[in-house]
């Protein structure tokens, strides 16, 4: 189970990378994910309670877009080496798998 499902986030994954670069307006990468400045700006606003409206993602929720892509990836990833002969039983590859999913909930409570 937990291997079907983890692959099933990479497959969704790769299938959100293809949306980015070839979907409608607003699922394309071009559309919401901003330099940083653009971002630190927004930020900065935002804590005033003064930012702008964004059709599609603002600025932050783009970048935790492309954090949660990064994350969900490398857990993947991580899960998939520990079945490799090469990595299975490697301990620091069990601890990032860890380390990283870990941080995959913490942002998605975020
Ligand atoms: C890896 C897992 C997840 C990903 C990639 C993800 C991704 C997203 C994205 C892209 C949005 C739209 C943000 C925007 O409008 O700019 C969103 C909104 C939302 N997500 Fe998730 N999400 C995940 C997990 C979850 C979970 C586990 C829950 C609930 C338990 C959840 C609840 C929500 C809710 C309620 C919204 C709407 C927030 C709002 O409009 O203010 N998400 N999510
Ligand atoms: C989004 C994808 C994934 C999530 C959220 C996830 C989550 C987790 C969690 C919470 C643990 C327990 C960590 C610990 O406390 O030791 C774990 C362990 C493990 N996962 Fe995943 N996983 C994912 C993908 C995968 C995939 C694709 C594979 C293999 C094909 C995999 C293989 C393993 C293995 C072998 C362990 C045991 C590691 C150990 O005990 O040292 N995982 N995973």
């Amino acid at each position: 189970m937990h291997e079907f499902a983890g692959y099933a986030a990479g497959a969704l994954v790769g299938s959100r990378l293809v949306m980015g670069l070839i979907g409608s307006r607003y699922a394309r990468f071009s559309q919401f994910v901003r330099g940083p400045r653009k971002t630190i700006a927004y930020a900065a606003a935002m804590l005033r309670n003064r930012e702008p409206r964004h059709m599609g993602h603002n600025p932050l929720g783009g970048l935790m877009i492309l954090l949660l892509i990064f994350l969900v990836s490398l857990a993947g990833l991580t899960g998939w080496l520990q079945t490799t002969d090469a990595y299975w039983g490697v301990e620091w590859v069990s601890e990032v798998h860890e380390i990283v999913v870990n941080a995959l909930l913490v942002s998605i409570v975020t």
